[in-house]
C-alpha cells in the first residue's frame, strides 16, 4: 500500500512510524512532515490545507489510503473532498467532524442525549453573555470559542471582570478569530482530567489505553495554556469503574448520538474527561489522535494501525480487538523556550542519533526542519517530544527524562514535573 499522511507534529510522526512498522504498507508520504518525519516517508511541500492539492496529489501517486492528523483540514472538509474523488481516507467527514469543530454544537449534543457533561449556555452576542454572567453566573467560570483555536479558545475566569474581558477577547475583539463567533459558557468542574481516545467505524466504538495531557508552559501547572507539555499513559486514575460507567454512559452513547443526528462518525473520537466528586463527565470531543496523546497511546499499541483504519473505513471494526502493552510511556515535550508567546527557531539540534536503534526510546518531531547541510533545525515552539517505555509509570518517567538529557539545542525548555500525578495516585 502506498499511505498518505497529512500533517506536521509530533502525532503525525508517531503515526508514520507505527504506520511504517505495518506489513501491509511499502511506501509512506507526509504532507507537509517535518525533519523526523522526512527518515520514515518522503515529505511533499503541500500544507494541510491545500486540500485540492492533497488531493490531485492523492491521485497522481494512487495512494491507498490517506490518514488525516489533524482537525483543521477535517473540520474544513478534506475527508469529504477525497472521498468525492473515489479516494479511501481515515477521518470523520466534515458533518462528523463538527463534533470538534463546534463547541456549541458538541454541548447540544450532550445535552440531548443525556451524556454526563457540564451545564453550559450558548451566546451569539456578546451583551446577552455579559447579562448572563452579570445576573446568573457562579464563579470560576469557563467561557469557550465555538470553533477551532489551536487549543487556546478556552479561558477559567475567577471573578466577574476576569469573564467580562474573556467575553470582550473571545466575541470582541476575536482574538481567536472566527471561532469567536458564538461562545459557550459552562460551569467550571473539579477532579483529574484524562484523555481517552477511541477507533470508530460509525457503530462500533474501540477504546485505547488512556493518557494525561499537561496543558500548562510551566511546572506546577502554572504559565499560559500551550498545546500540551507532555503526557503520561495508562493513567492510574482511569479505573476499571470509571471505565465502566463511560462504556454505559459516555462513549457509545456518543457514536449512536452522531449516527442518530446523521452524522455518522469514522475516524478517532478523543474524549476530554474530567473525573469530577459527581463521576466522570465529557470536558471537550476532538475529532483526531491527540498530540502529545498519541506519542505515548501508539507505541503501546500491539494492533497493526493500518488494519484498524481500514476497518473504521469498512465498518468492520466490530471484528478486531486492541491489544496494549501491559507497561507504561511517557512523554516529555522538548520546547523553545518563550513558548507560547515568542521564541526564536533555527537551532542546531545534536543528540538525536541516540535514539537510533534504541528499543523503547523514541524521538517524535513536532517543530523541525533539515537545513541546508541536512542538520536537523528547531522550527516551533514545541520541537520535539522524547518518549520511553517502562514497566512502570515510574520507570517510564525516569526513562523520558534520562533520554531529554540526551538532546540539546540553544533555548531547550521543559517541564521538570511531568508525571508527577503518579506520584499523587499512590498517596
Ligand atoms: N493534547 C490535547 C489535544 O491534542 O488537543
Amino acid at each position: 500500500m502506498k499511505v498518505l499522511i497529512v500533517g506536521s507534529g509530533g502525532r503525525e510522526h508517531a503515526i508514520a512510524w507505527k504506520v511504517s512498522q505495518s506489513k501491509k504498507v511499502d511506501k509512506i508520504y507526509c504532507a507537509p512532515g517535518n525533519a523526523g518525519i522526512s527518515e520514515l516517508a518522503e515529505c511533499v511541500a503541500i500544507g494541510a490545507m491545500e486540500i485540492d492539492k492533497l488531493v490531485a496529489f492523492a491521485k497522481e501517486k494512487a495512494i491507498d489510503l490517506t490518514i488525516i492528523g489533524m482537525d483543521d483540514p477535517l473540520v474544513a472538509g478534506i475527508v469529504d473532498a477525497f472521498e468525492a474523488e473515489g479516494l479511501r481516507v481515515f477521518g470523520p467527514r466534515k458533518n462528523a467532524a463538527i463534533l470538534e469543530g463546534s463547541k456549541a454544537f458538541s454541548k447540544d449534543l450532550m445535552k440531548k442525549y443525556n451524556i454526563p457533561t457540564a451545564a453550559y449556555e450558548v451566546f451569539t452576542e456578546a451583551d446577552k453573555a455579559i447579562e448572563y454572567l452579570e445576573s446568573k453566573a457562579e464563579f470560576p467560570i469557563v467561557l469557550k470559542a465555538d470553533g477551532l483555536a489551536l487549543g487556546k479558545g478556552v479561558l477559567i475566569c475567577e471573578d466577574l471582570a476576569q469573564a467580562k474581558e474573556g467575553v470582550a477577547q473571545i466575541m470582541t475583539d476575536k482574538k481567536f478569530g472566527s471561532a469567536g463567533n458564538k461562545m459557550v459558557i459552562e460551569s467550571f468542574m473539579t477532579g483529574r482530567e484524562v484523555s481517552v481516545l477511541s477507533f470508530v467505524d460509525g457503530n462500533t466504538i474501540r477504546i485505547m489505553t488512556s493518557a494525561q495531557d499537561h496543558k500548562r508552559a510551566k511546572d506546577g501547572d502554572q504559565g499560559l495554556n500551550t498545546g500540551g507539555m507532555g503526557t503520561f499513559s495508562p493513567s492510574p486514575f482511569y479505573t476499571k469503574e470509571v471505565d465502566e460507567f463511560c462504556k454505559k454512559y459516555i462513549y457509545q452513547a456518543t457514536v449512536d448520538a452522531m449516527k442518530a443526528e446523521g452524522r455518522e462518525f469514522k475516524g478517532i473520537i478523543f474524549f476530554g474527561l474530567m473525573l469530577t466528586p459527581n463521576g466522570p463527565k465529557v470536558l471537550e470531543y476532538n475529532a483526531r489522535f491527540g498530540d502529545p496523546e498519541a506519542q505515548v497511546v501508539i507505541p503501546r499499541m500491539k494492533n497493526d494501525i493500518v488494519e484498524v483504519m481500514e476497518a473504521c473505513i469498512d465498518g468492520t471494526l466490530n471484528h478486531v480487538e486492541l491489544e496494549f502493552e501491559d507497561n507504561a510511556a511517557v512523554c516529555v515535550v522538548l520546547a523553545s523556550d518563550g513558548y507560547p508567546v515568542a521564541y526564536e527557531k533555527g537551532k542546531v539540534i545534536s543528540g538525536l542519533e541516540r535514539f537510533k536503534d534504541t528499543d523503547n526510546y523514541y524521538v517524535f518531531h513536532a517543530g523541525t526542519k533539515l537545513g541546508e547541510n541536512g542538520e536537523v533545525l528547531t522550527n516551533g515552539g514545541r520541537v520535539l517530544g522524547v518518549v520511553a517505555k517502562g514497566t512502570s509509570l515510574k520507570q517510564a518517567r525516569l526513562n523520558a527524562y534520562s533520554a531529554s538529557t540526551w538532546i540539546e539545542f540553544e533555548n531547550k525548555y521543559m517541564r521538570h514535573d511531568i508525571g508527577k500525578a503518579i506520584d499523587e495516585a499512590e498517596e
